[in-house]
Order: structure tokens, then sequence, then C-alpha cells
């Protein structure tokens, strides 16, 4: 009896070694910031035209944008830093990105209708996305 019970938990024990000895997850772990940064693309209407992993929408793709030199509608370029996103989400019609259509950001994102804290959210969201390379 004492015996089956210790091999029954030897099994229990195995199988839980299989299921936890996995490998690491894909995903990387986001800061508690940037976490409600990615909830909040997903209760807004951001990912309608903008896409995490690289692939094409109505806006540019948030993968690799942090950090990188953005060419603007009037062929200035730009640096993506935290400020640079941050008046992206807040005043989108302030600079428009080469190659897209102005104003089209603004026509779903009135103005206040992100705050600036959740911008700030949102920008350690795209912050997070730096090193993920867009798919081109
Ligand atoms: C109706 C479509 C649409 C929606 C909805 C939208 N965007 Fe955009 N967004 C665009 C377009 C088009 C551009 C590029 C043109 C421009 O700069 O205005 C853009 C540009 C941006 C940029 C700058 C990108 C770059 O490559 O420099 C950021 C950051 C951004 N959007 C964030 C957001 C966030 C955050 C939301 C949600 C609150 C959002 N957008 C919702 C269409 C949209």
């Amino acid at each position: 009896m004492a015996h089956a019970r210790a091999r029954l938990l030897a099994v229990v024990v195995a199988l839980g070694a299989t299921a936890c000895g996995g490998g690491s997850s894909s995903k990387p772990q986001l800061s508690s910031l940037a976490a409600r940064g990615a909830g909040l693309v997903q209760v807004k209407p951001c990912l309608v035209c903008h896409t995490t992993n690289g692939g094409p929408a109505a806006g540019p793709t948030f993968s690799g944008l942090a950090g990188s030199r953005v060419t603007l509608a009037d062929r200035t370029t730009v640096t993506a830093d935290d400020a640079y996103l941050k008046r992206s989400i807040l005043d989108p019609g302030a600079q428009t990105v080469a190659g897209f259509p102005k104003g089209l950001m603004a026509t779903l994102v009135k103005p206040a209708s992100v705050t600036p804290v959740q911008a700030d959210a949102i920008v350690a969201y795209i912050d997070s996305l730096a090193g993920v390379k867009p798919a081109k």
C-alpha cells in the first residue's frame, strides 16, 4: 500500500517535470508599464491600423519602430525616441510618416482620447518591440 503510493508519487513528479521542463517561453517579459500599454493598444483602436509583428497595415508597424530612423512626409528624418512616439500618439496630426496618408490616424484617435499617462504606457510597450525586426 505504502509502496503503491510511493510509485504514484514518482509518476506525478515525473509528469510535473516534463510539463515544466519545456524550455523558455518565446514571449519576452514585459515591464508592468509596457504590459499596460499592450492592453491599451487592444482596447483603443490602434491595432486596427498598426501591427506588432512587422506585418503591413494602414499605419506603420510597431515592431522595430522605437529607436529607428523615421522619414517624414516633408523628407526630414527623426529618431523614433520616446518623445517622438508620445507626440505621435497624443497629436497624430503633428507629423506624418512618409508614405502614409496624412490625417488617417486622427479619424479614429480623437484629441484627448488617449491620456498622457496612457501614452507613456503605450510608448513603453512600443519600446519593448524595438528588437523585433520588421518583416519587409
Ligand atoms: C485609422 C488608422 C489608425 C489608427 C486607429 C491609429 N493609427 Fe497610428 N498611425 C496611422 C497612420 C496612417 C500613421 C502614419 C501617418 C502619420 O504619421 O500620421 C500612424 C502613425 C503612428 C505612429 C508613428 C509611427 C512611425 O512609424 O513613426 C505611432 C507611434 C502611432 N501611430 C501610434 C498609434 C496608437 C498608439 C494608436 C491607438 C491609440 C494608433 N496609432 C491608432 C494610422 C492609425
